[in-house]
């Protein structure tokens, strides 16, 4: 007898390695012709569809009699792939070493080594051939270190081999065997290549679009069938500036290219559509099947992937400040200079502290909000403006000034501007090493800072 939903919840399983895979399938609300799938690889327990590659990396490698209990795993990578592995080392007793770029946030290596890897850190501006790129690093390690196995996820084939035998079946029985597309993206291939086998002997007519980030070569591959020149782009984990050895896009019948800010607010409107709350690339993904399902003359049964969990990109995607400092957010212009104010006091967004407050939470205050000052406000209007020098001269030699008010230590000496400031002038000011004040009609509206001016500029660009 078919087991209920809450039967199959209510199972209990003997370590989390048993909880990879078989993932959910949503049917997003999507209301055009097309019916759309979201496969929910978030639900793994490291969090993406990594862990799949992962798990099957390392039974290979245990098959092939390549690594034994007690062995040294190596990786280059500081995405899904790493928390993957670090996840499954853990679990089967093996030593993990993750080399990764100097660029990536202190966030993802204490993830890293709170799952018990060592972390090594390189240098992320040299290229491929340096011995000090990520990669070529890894594999040196891996040579250089007894009984180590270099996991190589970008030419290993237990990597597509994992999303043929595990990934593509599901999705072929939770989609009642009929999948007109399935929209993919591309960071090692695997994905892609494991899935294209599977349905290449299943469902031949099943269509491959790939949905790649604006900068990465792949989409004008499929295209063209010639490599162009590589850009930049914010969206995590997808998207290349060169073809992966595993990858076989040979089956991919179109391509999509999806800019950041698409991806970002698509991502953005499925966490609030359909309560979701997906990574940055799952916004490619389900841009370009939303565009396929719009250019489709026939109704369609279309798969994609949430690859994995927004909680990576609270700080990112998901906060209005950085999006509206990247430029994805557009307030209307005012032609002044409150369009360099990223944080307008009447918005709320100001974090401040009062004439009374202690320099320990003005201190602690801008370790949170990661600012070098913070404006100390009195009745809506700026009393002064408090640095980290102000706070270092006050406790270098009585650690008690913690307990001082702001008010003792807080610089008076305000440089006020108003809208009709000139940029000249206020970059003036700033190279002093001030900031400035801007009050509109009277009202404190808000600080600009260097970090201000220069987020200007940027979206200028
Ligand atoms: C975050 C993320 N990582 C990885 C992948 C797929 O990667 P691969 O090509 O390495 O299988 C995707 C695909 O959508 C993704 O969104």
């Amino acid at each position: 007898m078919k087991k209920t939903g809450t039967e199959e919840n209510m199972q209990t399983v003997r370590t989390v390695l048993d909880l990879i895979g078989n993932t959910p399938l949503l049917k997003a609300r999507y209301l055009g012709k097309c019916e759309l799938f979201l496969k929910l690889e978030n639900h793994n327990p490291g969090g993406s569809i990594k862990d799949r590659i992962a798990l099957s990396m390392i039974a290979a490698a245990e098959r092939e009699g390549k690594i034994r209990q007690g062995s040294t795993l190596v990786e280059a990578t500081a995405g899904n792939t790493g928390l993957g592995l670090a996840l499954v080392a853990a679990q089967k007793g093996y030593k993990m070493i993750l080399v990764i770029p100097d660029k990536m946030s202190q966030e993802k290596i204490s993830h890293l080594k709170a799952l018990g890897a060592e972390i090594v850190v390189t240098r992320s501006d040299v290229e491929k051939g340096h011995p000090e790129y990520y990669q070529d690093l890894a594999e040196r390690i891996a040579r250089e270190t007894p009984d180590s196995f270099y996991i190589n996820q970008f030419a290993n084939p237990a990597n597509p081999a994992a999303h043929e035998q595990t990934t593509a079946p599901e999705i072929w029985e939770q989609m009642e065997r009929r999948v007109d597309a399935v929209v993919c993206g591309v960071g090692s291939g695997g994905t892609i290549t494991g899935l294209s086998r599977y349905f290449s002997r299943v469902s031949p007519k099943t269509e491959f679009i790939l949905a790649d980030p604006a900068g990465s070569v792949l989409a004008g591959y499929v295209r063209t069938k010639k490599l162009g020149k590589a850009g930049s782009w914010l969206v995590e984990g997808i998207g290349e500036d060169f073809i992966p050895p595993i990858a076989d896009l040979s089956r991919v019948s179109k391509a999509y290219t999806i800019g950041d800010e698409e991806s970002f607010s698509t991502a953005r409107e499925l966490l609030r559509s359909e309560g979701v709350l997906a990574g940055s690339s799952s916004g490619t993904l389900a841009a370009a099947a939303l565009r396929y399902c719009r250019e489709s003359s026939a109704p369609k049964r279309v798969v994609t992937f949430v690859a994995d969990s927004g909680n990576k990109y609270l700080s990112k995607m998901f906060n209005d400040f950085w999006m509206a400092d990247h430029g994805f957010l557009r307030k209307a212009a005012s032609g002044d200079l409150r369009d360099l104010v990223g944080r307008p006091f009447h918005e709320g967004s100001v974090s401040s502290v009062k004439p009374a407050d202690t320099l320990m939470t003005a201190f602690l205050r801008m370790r949170l909000y990661e600012y070098a000052q913070l404006p100390v406000i009195e009745g809506g209007r700026v009393a002064g403006i408090l640095d980290e020098s102000d706070i270092l001269l006050a406790v270098h030699t009585d650690v008690s000034a913690y307990h001082k008010p702001v008010r003792e230590y807080m610089t008076k000496n305000l440089v006020t501007v108003q809208p009709s400031t000139s940029l000249e002038e206020m970059t003036v000011i700033l190279e002093k090493g001030l900031v400035g004040l801007l009050y509109c009609e009277g009202k404190f509206y808000g600080l600009i800072t260097r970090v201000d001016l220069l987020n200007h500029l940027r979206r200028r660009l």
